[in-house]
């Protein structure tokens, strides 16, 4: 069964065929990070636009790539929340639009779910399992026991962990994305030069929380209370620092969860995932088989959105032509307290 997967949550336009739910037959990712360079950051008229120049040009590239016609699609599955709002629709119209012209069915996937599928593409992978899934809007750590069923054990209760990146870099003009430099600049920084505090919120129902918006805060208004070195730092210097806290508090949350469920398989999504501290900290857990995405398939894609489509089109769920974006999930973020 080939199952298209379209995807324009954000600033990647990318259009894949998976087959079956496991085969990548083609994953064309047009991003338009050179596009939001000089501002630093997405700009949502901006990306929504460009989704609406490109999508019909990677979906041609896509099937092209796949080596099929468009009639021979059985199932177009579509990122439908959470993301920009006009990215998402752009995404949702054009799958709605192609559904109805080829009398196929419609699936419309959550882009948070799809992260935690991507690594299903690449691995057997046996449930149960504790999902981390980072990305730019997202932090959650999860039990996943089934496909589509995701118990949240922790989140962020303020600032996603990419998002502190992002803003981090872009404060001390490190460069964009920003994850991506910080991860570059680390490798010749010192991470013991600040030593970041990681809140206290182990109790009770936030033993798996995490808070990144004092982390950024400290990073940016009050970074010289956290070393006795004196000024100037190096950006190298407070990248390193920086994503060592980023990734500790990550990996302490994950370290409780382990221990509290027994569970002792991690499957790690999202961006953030594709940062070489995170990597190198999970492989490094003992006694946990872990199983990370490819660098490929850890940021945004078309296929996880296929695979997941595909798991969900053949356990019986559908969406009608009338299904709607949505730019929040509220079940993957929570308030304090
Ligand atoms: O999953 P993703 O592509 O989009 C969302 O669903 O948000 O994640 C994007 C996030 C951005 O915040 C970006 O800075 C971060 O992933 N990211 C990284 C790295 N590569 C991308 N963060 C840390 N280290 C990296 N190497
Ligand atoms: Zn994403």
């Amino acid at each position: 069964m080939l199952v298209l997967g379209i995807e324009t949550s954000c600033d990647e336009c990318s259009i894949a065929v998976v087959e079956d739910g496991k085969t990548i037959r083609s994953n064309i990712v047009a991003t338009q990070i050179d596009l939001h360079r000089e501002f630093d950051g997405v700009v949502p008229e901006i990306a929504s636009r460009l989704h609406t120049e490109w999508i019909s040009s990677v979906f041609r590239r896509s099937l092209e790539e796949a080596g099929i016609a468009k009639e021979a699609i059985d199932v177009v599955a579509v990122t439908s929340r959470p993301g920009l709002i006009g990215s998402l629709l752009v995404g949702l119209s054009f799958a709605k639009g192609l559904a109805f012209a080829l009398g196929k069915p419609l699936v419309t996937v959550d882009h948070i779910r799809a992260h935690l599928y991507a690594p299903h593409l690449e691995h057997c992978i046996d449930y149960p399992y504790l999902g981390l899934l980072v990305s730019g809007g997202h932090t959650v750590i999860g039990i996943v026991r089934e496909y589509d069923s995701v118990e949240v054990l922790g989140t962020t209760i303020d600032d996603a962990c990419g998002e502190a990146f992002d803003k981090v870099a872009k404060h001390y003009k490190m460069g964009y994305p920003g994850g991506v430099a910080i991860d570059k600049l680390a490798k010749q920084g010192d991470d013991s030069l600040f030593s970041f505090p990681d809140p206290s919120l182990h109790k009770g129902d936030h033993r798996y929380d995490v808070s990144y918006s004092g982390l950024k805060t400290a990073v940016i208004n009050q970074i010289a209370q956290f070393t006795s070195a004196p000024p100037p730092y190096r950006n190298e210097d407070i990248a390193a620092s920086f994503q060592k806290a980023a990734v500790g508090m990550l990996m302490k949350r994950l370290r409780y969860a382990i221990e509290d469920t027994d569970i002792r398989r991690v499957v790690a999504g999202g961006g953030v995932v594709a940062n070489s501290r995170l990597r190198r900290e999970l492989s490094e857990l003992e006694d946990v088989e872990v199983i990370v995405p490819s660098m490929r398939l850890c940021t945004d894609n078309g296929a996880m959105i296929a695979g997941l489509g595909y798991m969900m089109f053949i356990n019986g769920i559908t969406s009608s032509l009338a299904e709607n974006a949505s730019s929040r999930v509220a079940a993957f973020r929570r308030g304090y307290p």
